[in-house]
């Protein structure tokens, strides 16, 4: 079997980051150097890599591009403009909270360190961020594969694999040591329109890692649950709010909404990285809206007619109570969930 920490989204090599280019997968396996924090930047915009915890990874490293640049410079204001950059990265995406949650840790070291040591310590903090993501990846998977019988059919949504991570993944994370485990019989990937994570990324990931997939269509879900094909749907989340509200890839709610109707239980996994305690419930958090022509592209025409227009709001809201257990690296999380989440913070 191939080794899936072979797939690494997010790398330092050469006093230099290191993404693979997500957008070209799965056709080619391309891989960009960057030198620049308004680089990381953009590739966070852009797609180059995104899931929550691999754009954390990436904006911690970004950060160090940043102070390695404004300490070179060595003038007065160093710290005043490398607390802007580390605001252009924060604002690069809007919903993942775990690209804020880096950029906060990244601060309070600039905050706490003398400048003579910054650099090194902050290179140490992304290392340590990076490192601490794989490790919750393996966690829970072991946790969340614990909770599976036998013969279980999965369903995924998007991608919350080692591409969407420092490697292994969350949700796929959890399906990789459920396979290994014996106890899976087939997951399902769906699409996950607009932008295809899931034909793209999903089931190129799976398919290298030799667990038997199926790519379905987004609306297919709903027959596959009532075929007793699906026993679990298994997701990652973007953000989850102090009352367990889950923010994940638009489609998830729709998924979750169809879990109870049939039956099927729903498993959300994320590290406590991606836990936002100062937001009370996911109508609070800021929902990301991407261009029309991610929506539009697959008509294969230039511009829809006059009169139509195109919402591509990229991630829903989940309420709590249709999420039947969060798996997060200190254990797994069942209703009522603002209690259980604020244990999280002891
Ligand atoms: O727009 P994306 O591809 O960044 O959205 C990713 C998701 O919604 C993932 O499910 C989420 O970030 C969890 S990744 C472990």
């Amino acid at each position: 079997m191939v080794d899936t920490r072979k797939i690494e989204p997010v790398s330092w090599s050469n006093d230099r980051l290191v993404l693979m280019d997500q957008r070209l997968l799965p056709g080619k396996e391309e891989y960009l150097q960057l030198e620049t924090v308004a680089e990381a930047a953009r590739a966070i915009t852009d797609l180059v890599v995104r899931g929550a915890p691999a754009i954390g990874v990436t904006a911690a490293y970004g950060a160090v591009l940043a102070a390695r640049a404004r300490l070179d410079q060595n003038s007065d204001d160093w710290k005043s403009l490398l607390l802007q950059d580390l605001d252009m990265l924060a604002a690069a995406r809007p919903t993942a909270v775990n690209l804020a949650w880096a950029v906060d840790r990244m601060r309070l070291c600039i905050e706490t360190t003398q400048p003579s040591e910054l650099l090194g310590s902050m290179f140490e903090l992304a290392c340590l961020i990076h490192r601490q993501d794989i490790e919750a990846n393996y966690l829970m998977g072991d946790l969340g594969a614990e909770l599976m019988d036998a013969d279980s059919g999965i369903l995924t949504h998007c991608n919350a694999g080692a591409l969407a991570t420092a490697g292994y993944g969350t949700a796929l994370g959890v399906i990789r040591s459920a396979w290994k485990a014996g106890k899976v019989s087939r997951v399902f990937a769906d699409e996950t329109r607009p932008w295809l994570q899931g034909a793209r990324l999903t089931a190129w990931e799976l398919a290298r890692s030799e667990i038997p997939v199926t790519l379905i269509a987004d609306s297919a879900a709903a027959t596959f649950m009532r075929e007793g094909k699906v026993q679990w749907v298994v997701v990652g989340a973007d953000r989850i709010t102090a009352n367990g509200d889950v923010i994940n890839k638009i489609g998830t709610y729709s998924l979750a909404v169809l879990a109870r109707a049939h039956g099927v239980r729903f498993m959300v996994v994320a590290p406590t990285s991606t836990v936002d305690h100062q937001t009370a419930s996911g109508d609070k958090v800021s929902i990301e809206a991407r261009d029309w022509s991610e929506i539009w592209a697959a008509t294969g025409s230039e511009r829809p007619p006059e009169g139509v227009t195109v919402s591509n709001r990229v991630f829903d809201v989940t309420p709590a109570e249709l999420v039947d257990v969060i798996v997060t690296e200190k254990g797994c999380l069942t209703a009522p969930f603002g209690q259980a989440i604020a244990s999280l913070k002891e």
